[in-house]
């Protein structure tokens, strides 16, 4: 059962990489973010030193990975890879570190999620480029500095409030990525299928973006999924109609909600009035982990106006009510 899981969890990957765009010009929407890190990226080059320490975050799916690859590409220099939760001991990072050279991206993936005593090890590599750490045991233990070559840390992470502010503060390049616009959202799904050799209407290419909650992975995704139902009960190509029915048997609204989304919602409405509810409460009544709804649910409700944080808890709209079709009741937190 693992394996398979495992075979599929590589072949999506595998999708995802053919999919990524390498250069920055490829790279659709977010341009506040797409022209600041251009502009560093030059000056980095003209003065020939590494690009600032980047720091990249908002909620999955929306490019981050995809952007440090690229701003690897655009300087011209080789990427390492690491993610947070796999750099256990300061040993860990101490032998990614020690594989840099000159110039070297690396990028540490779920940057937030490395334990502290490992940060700390980061602190004085990213400011000094020395590696500070002791070797040995209680007795004999000594502290060692090691020299590092100029590189660049480009951290994502999907949680920035995690971050302690000692790491946060010695990036000197910060940006948050936003929910992509249906009309980027369009040009990616024609960019994939151009990569996937398939015909979308535009029609069809809009509907899509509408339902892809502001994220592109999850726009190639459905794309995907569209693309298989057009192809086996229709001509292959893919227009509003074939749209339209294969988003409904996938269970995905017209909003782009799922069915997750909408027990969430319902949860709040009908075990606990609507709201406000804990977290916690929430998690446990519809059996999801808590990180996974404030990292991959909510924020897309929060944004849309679907659900409300307020001090004492989550609060679902009216707007949800009505797009549930369940009779809105005022409630004394309104
Ligand atoms: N700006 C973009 N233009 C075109 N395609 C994009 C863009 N951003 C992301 N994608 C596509 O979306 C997919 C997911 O992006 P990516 O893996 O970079 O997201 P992420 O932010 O790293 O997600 P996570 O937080 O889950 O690690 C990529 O495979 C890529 O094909
Ligand atoms: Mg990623």
């Amino acid at each position: 059962m693992d394996r398979l899981v495992d075979e599929e969890k590589q072949l999506e990957d595998e999708d995802e990489l053919s999919l990524r765009p390498k250069y920055l010009r490829e790279y659709i929407g977010q341009k506040d973010v797409k022209e600041n890190i251009s502009v560093f990226i030059k000056a980095a080059k003209l003065r020939d030193e590494p690009l600032d320490h980047t720091l990249l975050y908002g909620p999955p799916g929306l490019g981050k990975t995809t952007l440090a690859y690229i701003i690897s590409n655009e300087l011209g220099s080789n990427i390492k890879t690491a993610s947070g939760p796999a750099i256990e001991k300061t040993g860990d990072l101490a032998a990614v570190l020690s594989t840099l050279e000159p110039g070297d991206v690396l990028f540490i993936d779920e940057i937030h999620r490395m334990p502290r005593v490992v940060e700390e090890v980061l602190y004085s590599a990213m400011e000094d480029f020395t590696l500070d750490i002791i070797i040995g045991n209680d007795g004999s233990s000594r502290s060692i500095k090691i020299d590092l070559p100029p590189f660049t840390l480009v951290g994502a992470t999907t949680r920035v409030g995690d971050l302690s502010s000692p790491l946060r503060d010695r990036f000197g390049i910060i940006s948050k990525l936003e929910y992509y616009t249906i009309e980027d959202l369009c040009n990616i799904i024609k960019r994939t299928a151009d990569v996937f050799e398939v015909k979308i209407e535009k029609d069809a290419a809009i509907e899509l973006a509408k339902r892809s909650r502001g994220t592109p992975r999850i726009a190639n995704r459905l794309l995907k999924r569209v693309r298989d139902f057009a192809l086996v009960n229709g001509s292959g190509n893919i227009d509003l109609n074939i749209t339209k029915d294969s988003l409904s048997r996938l269970k995905v609204d017209s909003e782009g909600l799922d069915d997750t989304d909408h027990n969430l919602l319902k949860s709040i409405i009908y075990k606990f009035n609507g709201g406000p509810v804990g977290i916690d409460a929430l998690a446990a009544s519809i059996g999801e982990e808590v990180t996974t709804i404030e990292d991959v649910y909510e924020p897309y409700l929060l944004q849309n106006g679907f659900l409300k944080r307020t001090n004492r808890g989550r609060v679902v709209t009216e707007k949800a009510y009505k797009h549930l079709g369940i009779e809105y009741q005022k409630t004394l937190f309104d």
